[in-house]
């Protein structure tokens, strides 16, 4: 067999793998589903106990958005892309909810809290939506969610000096316990996107 043959016959044997690994992921999170109604078993893995500073200089711990499920995301007010794009996603799907999207909690959480400052986080995030909480805090206090919620933030120098930051671009379900219950993907599909929001809410306890 000739190298570039055997490298094709191994690319392929790692396509069919995946394959098999994905497709026993899926029928996971399918049987899952219907066992619990949640979007897939609560995963004591990500998420937990937090304390950050707000917009105004105010200490939120997660015991502030308790009783309400969560979307929390991660990212930085430099960003030249993601975080707007999911700020303006988000701004959408709250519109389509309406009155509902008052059943939810809605974070924005700095990895750069260097730059974002509390005063610069809460006028970027205003210009969005105030409902969004911006929350930032000493690096200290962000290291400590980064590593709870297992995100991936990287400091990237750039070639004038300045550095930018690569994160992870999800964002997080969190129901009423702030039990972490899936992800909203970057640019997924609006339909999908709603579908997991509309659950989200529909499994939180009634509140009073
Ligand atoms: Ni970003």
């Amino acid at each position: 067999m000739s190298g570039l043959k055997l490298f094709r016959y191994t690319a392929w044997a790692a396509v069919a793998a995946l394959a098999v690994v994905s497709g026993v992921l899926v029928y996971q999170q399918t049987a899952g589903n219907k066992n619990s109604g949640a979007l897939i078993e609560p995963l004591a893995a990500i998420g937990g106990p937090f304390e950050l500073v707000n917009g105004n200089g105010e200490t939120v711990t997660d015991k502030t958005f308790a009783g309400k499920p969560t979307l929390i995301f991660f990212g930085f007010t430099f960003c030249p892309d993601v975080c707007p794009t999911t700020l303006s996603e988000l701004q959408g799907w709250m519109d389509v909810l309406g009155d509902d999207a008052g059943k939810l909690n809605y974070a924005f959480v700095s990895v750069d809290p260097e730059r974002d400052t509390p005063d610069v986080m809460r006028d970027y995030v205003a210009a969005f939506d105030e409902r969004i909480t911006p929350l930032t805090g000493s690096r200290e206090q962000v290291d400590a969610i980064i590593k709870a919620y297992r995100v991936y933030a990287k400091k990237v120098p750039l070639d004038d000096g300045d550095y930018t930051m690569d994160h992870s671009a999800a964002v997080y379900l969190m129901d009423a316990d702030n039990k972490f219950v899936g992800t909203i993907a970057y640019a997924e599909e609006e339909e999908n996107a709603l579908r997991k929001l509309r659950r989200l809410i529909d499994n939180a306890p009634a509140s009073s």
